[in-house]
């Protein structure tokens, strides 16, 4: 039996009706805002009892898969085909299962169901072939990708990958002061195995998010990397004043000076093109009709393709938060969170995804990704690529968020084919 033969059963092998039971058990936890034809979004915030729900549903689908479930110390859940040894390094593949603030119900989930469902078709695939799995797989739902609640993003897979101590991770606080260890220890207490073997490769099945695989009619892409980021949080510091006792020209008014930055913050991006700046949260305090505000919390969020235009988009943004400030008697704080850097796939890997598109017959395109995922921690320590679904019109972060269920079982074909190939 050739490589490409096995492949090809891997692709057949999956099962939409599973995939599809899996996906909607899943999509009901956290739904919200159900419209009359019954779609709905997502708030399944990290931490949170949604999130550790959606795990414990993942977790048992595993176990009747017949894969060996476990959960590390920052609640990545890993479920494993094949000897839990350390001799043998698994082929790893997953996605999250959180998701942000008033979300949609594919980003992160999506991927996470379609490993599953691939390696249930790999594993039949060998078994059909009459050869054994060489290595084992592993599935994994990793906690805290959308760093939503608690910062940074993509929490876990930087612990798991070594790139943030897990002291760190698990001292991590919201905005209310609440830690990641008080999070994890009301939902699992006592629970947590350390990692085993780093794996011999990582792929993540993914939603697009934009509208490249939709407008060219095609179910699935090759991901060749993915954009540098930086995040951080800002904050302008005034006076507190009473809203009618004070003259214009007394007031040390912290929203006007933010409203300021914020007005310059798309030109910032604008300058540096295809750069995007986001400020998506900013509160005033003290949040009162009659009185002028003396402070504002806020965030940035800065990406680009090249990691040198990000370092200088954030160089303008504090420049600006400084003029803004100057302007209105103000003082202006930025405290960077977290920095991803433009990451590119291992062209093997890449490549092996192209062939596997071909051997299950599925057209493929190749896109760089805008958004970050859990693959940009998982790229320096092991060959990594991922595999794009299309975003019917591009919406994500949003309960419209739509994937067409054909297409997500397009996209488990091609990752089955290409885990198949990868073990082959
Ligand atoms: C993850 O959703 C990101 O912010 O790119
Ligand atoms: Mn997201
Ligand atoms: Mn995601």
């Amino acid at each position: 039996v050739t490589r490409a033969t096995t492949a090809a059963r891997a692709a057949a092998a999956v099962s939409a009706e599973r995939l599809q039971a899996l996906f909607h058990s899943i999509s009901e936890v956290g739904a919200y805002g159900r419209a009359a034809d019954g779609r709905h979004g997502c708030e399944r915030l990290a931490f949170s009892e949604e999130a550790h729900i959606a795990h414990q549903l993942f977790a048992e689908a595993a176990r009747e898969t017949g894969l060996t479930v476990r959960r590390d110390r920052i609640g990545n859940t890993f479920a494993r085909l094949g000897p839990a040894d350390r001799e043998t390094a698994p082929v790893l593949t997953g996605s999250h299962l959180d998701t942000v603030a008033a979300g949609g119900c594919f980003d992160g989930a999506a991927g996470v169901v379609c490993s599953l469902e691939a390696v249930r078709a790999v594993s039949l695939a060998f078994r059909e072939s009459g050869a054994a799995l060489p290595r084992p797989l592993e599935v994994v739902a990793w906690a805290n990708e959308e760093g939503a609640r608690f910062p940074p993003a993509m929490m876990g897979s930087a612990v798991y990958a070594g790139s943030l101590p897990i002291e760190a991770a698990l001292s991590a606080t919201d905005s209310e002061g609440i830690s990641v260890r008080d999070a994890l220890a009301a939902r699992a207490p006592g629970e947590g195995t350390q990692p085993l073997l780093p794996p011999a490769s990582y792929l993540e099945l993914h939603i697009e998010q934009g509208v490249e695989l939709e407008a060219a009619g095609v179910p699935v892409a090759v991901v060749d990397g993915v954009q540098a980021q930086l995040a951080g949080d800002w904050r302008m510091i005034g006076r507190e004043a009473h809203a009618g006792a004070t003259p214009m020209e007394r007031r040390r008014d912290a929203l006007l000076g933010a409203a300021a930055l914020i007005t310059e913050v798309s030109g910032i991006a604008h300058a540096h093109p295809p750069g995007v700046a986001t400020v998506g949260k900013s509160v005033a305090f003290p949040g009162s009709r009659n009185t002028v505000p003396g402070l504002v919390e806020a965030t940035i969020d800065l990406r680009h393709p090249e990691e040198r235009a990000v370092r200088t988009m954030a160089a303008d943004f504090i420049r600006a938060g400084e003029a803004c400030a100057a302007q209105c008697g103000l003082s202006f704080e930025f405290t960077e969170r977290w920095r991803s850097p433009r990451v590119t796939f291992s062209p093997h890997l890449v490549d092996l995804c192209s062939r596997a598109a071909d051997a299950a017959g599925i057209p493929a395109l190749r896109l760089f990704s805008a958004a970050g995922h859990d693959a940009v921690n998982l790229a320096p320590i092991t060959p990594a690529a991922m595999l794009f679904v299309p975003s019917t019109g591009g919406v994500s972060h949003h309960p419209e968020e739509f994937t067409e269920m054909n297409a997500l079982v397009q996209g488990a074909r091609v990752l089955s084919a290409t885990l198949a190939l990868l073990l082959g």
